[in-house]
C-alpha cells in the first residue's frame, strides 16, 4: 500500500528531493501528501510545486503562538490522511498539541549524528559537525529517529548510517558527506513505515 507522507522542512530540501525523486522512481512505496514549511519562501517549496505536490506554510507570525500554528499545521496533515510524518530538515520543535491532534501518527527526524551523540537542543546545523570534530571521534555520521512530545533528539533509533572522519575535515565537508549518507538514510526509514503487502494467494 503506497504510504501517504507529509514532509516538513524549513529551507534548502534536499532530503524532501531524495524523497519525492524516491517515490518517483518507484524505489520507495510512498507519495508525499503535502510538504509543509515555517518559513516562506525557502527553495524547500519551490522543490514540493516542481514535483506537482501540495504544500502550505504556517509562519509563527500568522497564530497567536507556536502552538497555535503548529495545531493548524497537524489539522491540515491529518486532513490529507498522511500516515507518517517526516521532518526533514524543520527547524522548530513541535509543540505537544501537534502530537495530540494527529494521535496515532508516527513522526520521525532526520539529525546529522550519531545520536544518542551529539544532539539536544542548540545542536543544529554546522554547530553538530564542529562538535563532532572538536571531540576528536574518528566516524560520525546521520539519525532518523522518532519524535515524541517534549523530547528533542531522543526518540527510538530507525536507521543510522555512519561516515569517516577524513584527516583535515573542515565543518563543511562533514556535512557534505553526511548529507549524502541522510539522502538514502530518510528513504530507507520511510520505507520501514510502509505497511507489508498482504498477497493476493494468501
Ligand atoms: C540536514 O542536515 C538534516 O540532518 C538537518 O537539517 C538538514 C536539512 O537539509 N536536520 P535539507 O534541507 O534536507 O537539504
Amino acid at each position: 500500500m503506497t504510504l501517504p507522507v507529509a514532509v516538513l522542512v524549513s529551507g534548502r530540501g534536499s532530503n524532501l528531493q531524495a524523497i519525492l525523486d524516491a517515490c518517483a522512481s518507484g524505489v520507495l512505496d510512498a507519495r508525499v501528501a503535502i510538504v509543509v514549511s515555517n518559513h516562506a519562501g525557502v527553495p524547500a517549496l519551490q522543490r514540493a510545486a516542481l514535483a506537482g505536490v501540495p504544500s502550505a506554510v504556517f509562519t509563527l507570525r500568522t497564530y497567536a503562538d507556536r502552538a497555535a500554528a503548529h495545531s493548524a499545521m497537524a489539522v491540515a496533515i491529518a486532513g490529507l490522511g498522511a500516515e507518517l510524518v517526516v521532518l526533514a530538515g524543520f527547524d522548530h520543535i513541535l509543540a505537544p498539541i501537534f502530537f495530540v491532534r494527529l494521535a496515532g501518527v508516527p513522526v520521525i527526524n532526520l539529525h546529522p549524528a550519531l545520536l544518542p551523540l551529539f544532539g539536544g537542543r542548540g545542536m543544529h546545523g554546522d554547530k553538530v559537525h564542529e562538535a563532532v570534530l572538536a571531540s576528536g571521534a574518528t566516524e560520525s555520521g546521520c539519525t532518523v529517529h522518532r519524535v515524541h512530545p517534549e523530547t528533542v533528539d531522543l526518540g527510538e533509533v530507525v536507521v543510522q548510517r555512519r561516515v569517516p572522519i577524513e584527516p583535515g575535515d573542515t565543518a563543511a565537508t562533514l556535512a557534505a558527506r553526511v548529507l549524502e549518507q541522510e539522502h538514502g538514510a530518510i528513504v530507507d526509514a520511510i520505507r520501514r513505515f510502509v505497511p507489508a503487502e498482504v498477497s493476493r494467494y494468501s
